[in-house]
């Protein structure tokens, strides 16, 4: 019968991607999401469409979906009041870098207020198992490289996303460590890229997008004409930057292996894994990788450094595969495969 996960932002990117592999792996999901960052449905009542898909690709269906903001605490309270969730997957955040600097108050509100209310709202309903969407962010400037859950975090974060991410984790570690029945696994994501494999669901970014595939992916469309680098005199093999990019079916895979491990006799307390996969693409390795998928020129001019950047961010994921038993298993082709027939077969997203 599996689980019933509560799936907060479920129409979003990594979200709707996890919610296949969750249904694909016998669990059941309620989705909560405000719809903020994502399309919602045409008519009153309907599914966003990224909801209506996974229905398709998995020929199953979605418990309920309630679009709820988690700033709503009592439409939150109904929602746990109306189905017995056993555990609870979190990504609904804002996440654009650029953004969180502009508005700040906005993010602290969405991103910590809103893990606020919903941590007490568990709390209050029983509910005390948790996997949290963090990010790799959290390491700031890396120390060394790769980076594993030892590094340091909170140190030389450049932004308010990365802040929220990070003060959401100590949040929850202070919970796990006061209350023994709260078990939380804490998920470190590197960048996640790509698409189901069907291009039926993918990444649909909200006006001009901020990360560099989704960029590559409307220059190769048509939709952007060139691509700016942003810096190529890093110290780096070919002075762009370097990123550890994790294919989100692969992502969503260590979301699966992440409640397994949770719902085991051993586990306790707040634990922290890497997903990515160890491996460093620099931004013109990725222009070739998605040339050669897509066999569409990308043009592009290198420019100055971007704000906040770092020269290098890579993960060691050693301790995913040890004790989640959990690796990442696409390669760099098939990301630009995958993200290219998504945006290939939807140029305009889900619209
Ligand atoms: C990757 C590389 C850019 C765009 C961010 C967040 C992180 C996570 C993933 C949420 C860098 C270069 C990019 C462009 C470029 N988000 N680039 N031209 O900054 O590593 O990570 O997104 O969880 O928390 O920090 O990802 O895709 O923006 O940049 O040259 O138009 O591509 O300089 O080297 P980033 P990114």
């Amino acid at each position: 019968m599996g689980l019933l996960v509560l799936v907060t932002g479920g129409a979003g990117f990594v979200g709707s991607h996890t919610l296949v592999e969750l249904l694909e792996a016998g669990h059941r999901v309620v989705v909560v999401d405000n719809c903020c960052n994502s399309a919602r449905g045409q008519e009153a009542g309907q599914l966003p469409p990224a909801l209506a898909r996974v229905c398709t690709i998995t020929g199953k269906t979605i418990t309920a979906f309630h679009m709820v903001s988690l700033l709503d605490r009592d439409a939150l309270a109904q929602v746990f009041a109306q189905h017995k969730i056993d555990v609870v997957i979190h990504f609904a955040a804002l996440k654009a870098v650029g953004e969180s600097v502009e508005k700040p108050l906005a993010y602290y509100s969405n991103n910590v207020t809103g893990t606020l209310t919903l941590l007490e709202v568990m709390n209050e309903a029983g509910v005390k198992r948790l996997v949290y969407s963090s990010s790799a962010t959290v390491y700031g400037v890396p120390q060394y490289l790769p980076t594993d859950e030892q590094h340091p975090t909170g140190v030389g974060i450049t932004n308010p996303y990365g802040h929220t991410k990070h003060i959401c984790e100590q949040i929850l570690r202070d919970l796990a460590a006061t209350d023994k029945e709260w078990r939380v696994v804490l998920l470190r994501y590197f960048n996640p890229v790509g698409a189901h494999e069907s291009g039926m669901i993918g990444e649909d970014p909200k006006g001009t997008p901020n990360n560099l595939l989704p960029y590559i992916a409307q220059v190769a469309v048509g939709k952007l004409d060139e691509l700016l680098v942003y810096g190529g005199d890093y110290n780096t093999p070919d002075g762009t930057g370097v990123r550890d990019y994790i294919h989100v079916m692969d992502l969503a895979s260590g979301h699966v292996a992440a409640l397994d491990k949770l719902n085991s006799e051993d586990f306790q307390g707040a634990v922290a894994y890497n997903l990515g996969t160890g491996a460093g693409v620099s931004v013109l390795e990725m222009i070739t990788a998605f040339t050669r998928a897509s066999q569409k020129k990308i043009p592009y001019r290198v420019v100055g450094r971007r704000e906040g950047d770092v020269a290098t961010m890579v993960g060691s994921c050693v301790l995913a595969q040890q004790q989640l038993g959990w690796r990442a298993s696409r390669d760099l082709h098939q990301m630009c495969v995958d993200a290219w027939c998504w945006q290939s077969q939807n140029p305009d997203g889900y619209a």
